[in-house]
């Protein structure tokens, strides 16, 4: 079985993500989803929030799993028998940072990473800009999938009163 893991912070995740995950499972006999564990860095949502909402917007794709990890990517594919990384490739300026990763993780345990090109149409979306343009009350509908959008204004009108 040919197994890829999708990794990132997904906080939240958004429509490129998704994008990316149909993509990779056509590819792959299955594809893991995998949500890091990063303590240090703060989050809009908790990593089993987050996990919740991608298990929801999978659903419909059968061989696309959710996971969690810490530590080392390299040693979560190895455990996992998962010898490709899928990233998403948005523009030129993920293109460094991403070429750095894969490389270090080429070296550390011959894992590949292979690149798919995001969609145009959400070349220009993150994460961090949806929650920027959501908690100062602008429209993402349409960049993140519904069951997100709904979290995302419960939790900023929680957050911000
Ligand atoms: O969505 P993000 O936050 O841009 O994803 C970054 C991620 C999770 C892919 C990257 O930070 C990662 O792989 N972290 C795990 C720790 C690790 O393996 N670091 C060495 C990378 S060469």
């Amino acid at each position: 079985m040919r197994r890829a893991v999708c990794p990132g912070s997904f906080d939240p995740c958004t429509n490129g993500h998704l994008d990316v995950f149909a993509r990779a499972a056509e590819m792959a006999d299955e594809v893991i989803v995998a949500v890091l564990i990063n303590k240090t860095k703060s989050s809009l949502f908790t990593v089993a929030e987050r996990i919740e909402m991608l298990k929801e917007v999978v659903s419909s794709m059968p061989n696309v799993k959710i996971d969690s990890f810490h530590g080392l990517l390299v040693d979560y594919c190895r455990d996992h028998d998962a010898p490709v990384i899928v990233k998403g490739l948005r523009a030129v300026s993920d293109f460094d940072y991403e070429l750095q990763m894969a490389q270090m993780n080429y070296r550390l345990a011959r894992v590949e990473t292979v690149f798919i090109s995001t969609n145009p149409l959400y070349s220009y979306l993150s994460s961090s800009l949806v929650k920027e343009v959501a908690t100062y009350g602008g429209d993402v509908t349409g960049l993140v999938p519904d069951l997100v959008l709904e979290r995302l204004r419960a939790k900023i009108s929680g957050t911000i009163g």
